[in-house]
């Protein structure tokens, strides 16, 4: 009697795990807000957009106050709220000495895809990007560390030197609204992944990232004011002031990590995901380096 019993259990477990691999593995979701591939959709949130679109109407009583800040979106020290002198002024002096002696007879320039070396609007306009030499998806900072290691001297994705690069490269795109295209091709599949990514709930406190950044929209953790992820973007990488210059990815690897969740490497394919949908909720917002953040 035995053997059927057994074989008849093993058929079951077999025909369960059928069913659970065809369905893939149970996940839950922050329920995500009508997100649109432009800062215009801020609107839903926190309504910055006026002043995004305008500066002259941000009452600086609004970005003075701690605790009214958030709702302009505008972090501590960005420069068009505080140029004062900060480490990532220092930063984009290394920046722009390492591209100097990276950029010999235009090397790294061609290699990032610039036009005849011409850097402006190329981080807001060009990144992150499909390269079809790669043949995946690929955001500036990890371009850099490709084109860099071709020359032999590799700036690793997440260290200063990789960030002060890219700051230096960015600052050529201060001023110049952020626009990528996400409608088709492999962008809008990497976005579609990365708001799936931003939404899905993991680690030992089940966070996502909306979590904190849709649902606790104004409210303050670890003395920082939660604010919308709409233009974030166009402010890193970032000085932060506890004294490193920060990469976004290194950004999202730190919060992972305070919210008990995996951090994965700078370059991961799950960031870059990540990267193109969070700079396509930075879509006509102008790029505006160096910031600082707490
Ligand atoms: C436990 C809450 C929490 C979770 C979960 C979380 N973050 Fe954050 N994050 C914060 C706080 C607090 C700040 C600082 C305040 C701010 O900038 O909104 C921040 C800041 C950021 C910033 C910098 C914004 C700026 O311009 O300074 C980015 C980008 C970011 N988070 C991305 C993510 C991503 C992507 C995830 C998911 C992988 C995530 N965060 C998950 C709490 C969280």
């Amino acid at each position: 009697m035995r053997l059927p019993i057994t074989l008849a259990g093993a058929a079951a477990i077999a025909l369960c795990t059928a069913a659970a691999l065809a369905d893939g593995p149970r996940r839950d979701y922050v329920p995500p807000v009508d997100w649109k591939p432009d800062v215009t959709g801020d609107m839903e949130l926190s309504k910055t957009y006026p002043y995004w679109k305008d500066r002259k109407q941000l009452d600086p009583k609004l970005y003075e106050s701690k605790s009214e800040q958030w709702k302009t979106n505008w972090k501590f020290m960005d420069p068009s709220v505080d140029d004062s002198l900060h480490g990532g002024h220092l930063a984009l002096d290394r920046g722009g000495q390492l591209y100097a002696e990276l950029n010999k007879g235009n090397a790294l320039a061609s290699c990032l895809g610039a036009q005849d070396g011409n850097l402006k609007g190329l981080r807001a306009t060009r990144y992150p990007q499909y390269n079809a030499e790669l043949q995946r998806v690929v955001g500036l900072d990890e371009m850099i560390e490709v084109c860099t290691t071709r020359q032999g001297r590799k700036l690793e994705h997440g260290s200063y030197d990789n960030a002060a690069v890219s700051l230096y490269v960015t600052s050529f795109s201060n001023g110049v609204p952020i626009r990528i295209d996400v409608s088709q091709g492999p962008l809008k599949d990497a976005f579609e992944r990365g708001k799936e990514r931003f939404h899905v709930r993991v680690g030992s406190n089940n966070f996502a990232c909306a979590s904190c950044h849709t649902a606790a929209i104004g409210s303050s953790l670890r003395g920082q004011v939660l604010t919308t992820p709409y233009g974030d973007v166009a402010h890193w990488p970032a000085y932060r002031t506890k004294g490193e210059l920060q990469a976004l990815h290194v950004r999202f690897s730190e919060c992972n990590r305070n919210a008990g969740t995996q951090p994965l490497r700078p370059g991961s394919k799950a960031y870059t995901d990540i990267e193109v949908f969070l700079t396509a909720l930075s879509n006509n917002y102008p790029v505006d380096v160096p910031a600082a953040r707490d």
